[in-house]
């Protein structure tokens, strides 16, 4: 397959509760601290031209887009809120000696 995993920042580098946008290998991602679990979607809102990272975690497991208040599920990507209708792609996550690595390039 041409899966791969990129290291994409330290876990330490993000704060519970919140955002990081990264760019990885020039692909804007979007990584979400739950409860001390990592989750990573595309950075961009798939309703216009806004980054995610740029918005707030509500109800413990959604980000609202900072442009028109769509929301997304952090865990899946899917839409489940107006006016956001497209699902973001969400990318598996993994630990590892205080380093989180996303999965890229599966179809
Ligand atoms: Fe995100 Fe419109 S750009 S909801």
């Amino acid at each position: 397959t041409t899966e791969k995993w990129i290291r994409v920042a330290d876990y330490a580098d993000i704060t519970e509760d919140d955002t990081l946008g990264v760019d990885v290998d020039e692909l804007p991602i979007c990584l979400y601290k739950l409860n001390g679990a990592i989750y990573a979607t595309a950075n961009k809102c798939t309703h216009g031209d806004a980054d995610l990272s740029d918005g707030l975690i509500q109800d413990g497991c959604e980000i609202e887009c900072p442009l028109h208040e769509g929301r997304f599920d952090i865990r899946s990507g899917k839409a489940v809120s107006a006016p956001c209708t497209e699902h973001l792609k969400s990318y598996p996550t993994r630990m590892e000696d205080g380093v989180i690595y996303i999965q890229v390039g599966s179809t």
